[in-house]
């Protein structure tokens, strides 16, 4: 087993102040883990949260980026931008983005090809609703987002993409998938990877499990075969339960 890799997305929460206060209870508690540990920022803390990780084990990461260099793109942020001020790892194709911003597989796969050419780690999320969950419709969408989102990779690239799956009824409600519902759908999306990239590729691509994950159950649910780490929304925000879910497996 690979190890896991640990990602929290603050989403819009955390002002400088409290960016301070929770990175500086954090680092102490992550130091010694052998996972990979990121923290996605909002934009604003991202240079505060460059300062108080220097030197450490946990990665700057963002929530976002748009696929232009530069331009008039009202309230975007380029690959660039966020190359210049340390960031490792961004987020792509959260399904708050999908539901309430209008991003689409087409503009996911754009901002992807932005970030793989940057050097980023790219998180790329994908999952379903409740209403395709009950439908049986699981499989069909999330192969499309697979299809239309990764389009144009080579296997090299793909390697290098992080995928989280995050069914959208599990996000932020505190209704967590069951360990074998995540490992069954995301064997499922390892192996439309393995089709298109080739088994081997597929196997050593990082895949998070993300929706309601918390200290309680990151246990047993990064003790499935295909779970690679997870995607942290509200349990990143508190230092200690965070830190629980790095030590947890
Ligand atoms: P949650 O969010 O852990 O609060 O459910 C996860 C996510 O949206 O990335």
């Amino acid at each position: 087993m690979k190890n896991k890799f640990i990602a929290g997305n603050w989403k819009m929460n955390n002002t400088a102040e409290d960016t301070e206060a929770l990175l500086t209870a954090l680092i102490p508690l992550v130091k010694d883990t052998k996972n990979r540990v990121a923290v996605c920022v909002p934009y604003t803390d991202i240079c505060l949260a460059r300062k108080l990780l220097k030197g450490t084990n946990i990665e700057l990461g963002a929530q976002n980026v748009h696929w232009a260099d530069y331009g008039a793109f009202t309230g975007e942020i380029s690959a660039e931008m966020l190359a210049e001020k340390g960031v490792k790892c961004v987020i792509i194709g959260h399904s708050e983005r999908r539901g309430y911003f209008g991003e689409t597989n087409q503009t996911v796969n754009m901002r992807l090809k932005a970030a793989l050419a940057k050097g980023f780690t790219p998180i790329v999320c994908i999952g379903e609703s409740l209403e395709q969950r009950q439908n049986g419709e699981t499989e069909d969408f999330l192969a499309q987002q697979i299809k239309e989102g990764f389009e144009g990779l080579t296997a090299e690239q793909a390697v290098r993409v992080v995928v989280a799956y995050e069914p959208i009824w599990a996000i932020g409600t505190g209704v967590t998938a069951t360990k074998e519902q995540a490992q069954e759908t995301i064997a499922f999306a390892r192996s439309k990877f393995a089709e298109a990239f080739g088994k081997e590729t597929a196997e050593r691509i990082y895949f998070l499990y993300g929706g309601s994950m918390n200290e309680k159950n990151a246990k047993e649910l990064l003790g499935m075969p295909d779970i690679d780490g997870g995607l942290i929304g509200g349990a990143s925000l508190v230092a200690e339960k965070f830190a629980k879910i790095v030590e947890a497996f």
